[in-house]
């Protein structure tokens, strides 16, 4: 097992599920089980805040400040504030979160988009490690998160799923995250159709080196990336949807 040092608890809050996990920030894998439970209804801040503090004394961790602790948030996080929300209570916009989990879980955390988070784990020991040039990660869940990654640095808050789809009056999460295979029933072929308006939109306005994909629907990636056609190679997340657990793990030790 590895040193306190060498280990940091992630917790990666989600529109639907809020999951954790203590990961081996050496090899960039978690050595805990990975706990999970639903995002409560509406997402208010302290029904947020009460359901990390669930995970974290699920995992055993909830009084150790030995552990570095880092939490992944869908929403742009600038200086510790949300400041928007697209999946979660409106409550979080423009809203000191950063402080609001320090003050509710007594200890200090350290914060940051979700997608973010999930770029710098899969650069770091990922899909993305030692890519030179532009990787764009994409995050398919019930919204669409995205990471800008050049070089392997990471432009932070890039909100790639608000693109909008002109004369249709929707943004591209609304047509093409993965909620919205499940919420109209589409199969994988119909999903896919949606899905490739939205890559080649995305290539067509920063002309990446590489697309990875992330988010829960990325452990069935065999069922439908195979379906894209992209000049663009697309690969799903090494670390699928634990992405987000270990970024926000590795980000607390910086
Ligand atoms: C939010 C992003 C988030 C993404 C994935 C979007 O609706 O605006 O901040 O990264 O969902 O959770």
């Amino acid at each position: 097992m590895a040193s306190d040092a060498a280990r940091a608890v992630g917790v990666d809050i989600g529109g639907t599920g809020i999951k954790a996990g203590i990961v081996d920030l050496d090899k960039g894998e978690l050595v805990s089980d990975r706990v999970k439970v639903a995002t409560p209804a509406g997402a208010h801040p302290p029904d947020v805040l009460a359901a990390v503090r669930e995970v974290l004394s699920t995992l055993g961790v909830a009084d150790d400040q030995s552990v570095a602790l880092g939490v992944a948030f869908p929403a742009i996080v600038k200086n510790g504030r949300t400041l928007s929300a697209a999946n979660v209570s409106e409550q979080w916009i423009d809203f000191e979160a950063e402080k609001f989990f320090e003050d509710g879980l007594g200890r200090d955390i350290h914060f940051a988009n979700d997608a973010d988070v999930a770029g710098v784990a899969e650069v770091r020991y990922g899909a993305a490690k030692d890519q030179p040039g532009l990787t764009i990660l994409t995050t398919l869940g019930t919204g669409i998160g995205s990471a800008l990654l050049y070089d392997g640095v990471l432009v932070p808050n890039s909100e790639l799923g608000h693109v909008q789809r002109a004369r249709h009056g929707k943004d591209a999460e609304a047509y093409a995250a993965y909620s919205a295979m499940e919420r109209h029933h589409l199969s994988w072929e119909q999903w896919a159709k949606r899905l490739q308006w939205y890559y080649s939109h995305i290539e067509f306005l920063f002309s990446p080196d590489l697309f990875v994909v992330g988010g829960g629907v990325s452990k069935h990636a065999d069922k439908f990336l195979h379906l894209l056609d992209l000049t663009t190679p697309i690969v799903p997340a090494v670390h699928r949807n634990n992405a987000g657990i270990i970024g926000a793990a590795a980000l607390a030790r910086g």
